[in-house]
């Protein structure tokens, strides 16, 4: 008998209005399942729809529902776990990359691993970058494995995610390229200039540009994460960066999610025109 789809599987067990309800999607991260939303009149089937998840993909240990939004300064989600193992630590792959996290108490989406590898793709060999809001170091390991950069210097605040990134770094051998910082981008002390410098916490980068530019020379390449109203791009994204940025040229402005229906995020390029 061929595999059963979620969906065939869940119509044995739901009726008919209650399987439209249920998403088409849910992310993945590592071995963990996770549902962004089920609407409450699901409530009373959350456990039979996530065991059932869990009887499709054999590769799925864990079903989760996410039960906040990104929140505080760490930006992280609480998740609730509906079935399966009771962790919510796990090991996700990523362009190579091994990225052990815990996915409550660190920042990680697997749906921007396109536009990491947009960035990592750009880093020349021998390139000296620095990764701002670092998170569990994800950009520095999808960097380190698919480019030459010299050196990567990560920056990052919260406490459990530098922890992660500390024992990622080891795992995927990268010591003597990736040196992580646990701290905050405002006060950090880093030594010299870099020539790529990655900025991705869309909610709010755009005041740590005084910091990028401390240790930016001419050429140095900044990529801003910012999130924007769907309306104002690119025009009003490029308006804001050259209102707060001066002596640069914008490269490029690429839309690499949706926050809301009305919100996206997108990256500037920018590159340095004088130190
Ligand atoms: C949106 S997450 C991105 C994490 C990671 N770069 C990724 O792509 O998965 C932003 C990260 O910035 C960190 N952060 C926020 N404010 C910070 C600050 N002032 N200094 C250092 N890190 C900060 C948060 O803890 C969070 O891990």
């Amino acid at each position: 008998m061929p595999p059963q789809s979620f969906k065939e599987a869940l119509s044995k067990k739901l009726t008919k209005n209650q399987l439209a309800l249920v998403p088409r999607a849910f992310d993945v991260v590592g071995t963990i399942a996770i549902f962004s939303h089920l609407p409450d009149e699901l409530k009373k089937k959350e456990t039979i729809i996530a065991k059932t998840l869990l009887e499709v993909h054999s590769h799925i240990k864990t079903v989760t529902k996410k039960v906040s939004d990104h929140q505080g300064t760490f930006r992280t989600k609480k998740v609730r776990v509906l079935a399966g193992q009771r962790t919510k630590t796990t090991t996700h792959t990523e362009s190579g990359a091994r990225i052990m996290l815990n996915i409550e108490t660190c920042y990680f989406s697997p749906r921007l691993s396109q536009e990491r590898m947009r960035i990592a793709k750009q880093v020349k060999d021998g390139e000296r970058v620095l990764v701002l809001f670092s998170g569990v170091s994800v950009y520095p390991l999808v960097i380190a494995k698919n480019s030459k950069p010299l050196s990567i210097t990560a920056v990052e605040l919260n406490p459990d995610a530098h922890k992660f990134a500390l024992e990622n770094i080891k795992k995927n051998k990268f010591e003597e390229i990736i040196t992580a910082i646990k701290a905050d981008v405002q006060n950090v002390k880093l030594k010299g200039k870099f020539d790529r410098i990655i900025m991705p916490l869309p909610k709010g980068a755009k005041d740590y540009l005084d910091v990028a530019l401390k240790y930016s020379k001419k050429g140095t390449i900044i990529h801003l994460y910012v999130f924007t109203d769907k309306t104002i791009f690119p025009d009003g994204i490029i308006d804001l960066v050259k209102d707060k940025l001066k002596n640069i040229k914008i490269l490029d402005t690429v839309q690499c999610g949706t926050a809301s229906p009305s919100k996206i995020r997108v990256c500037v390029d920018i590159r340095v025109k004088k130190s």
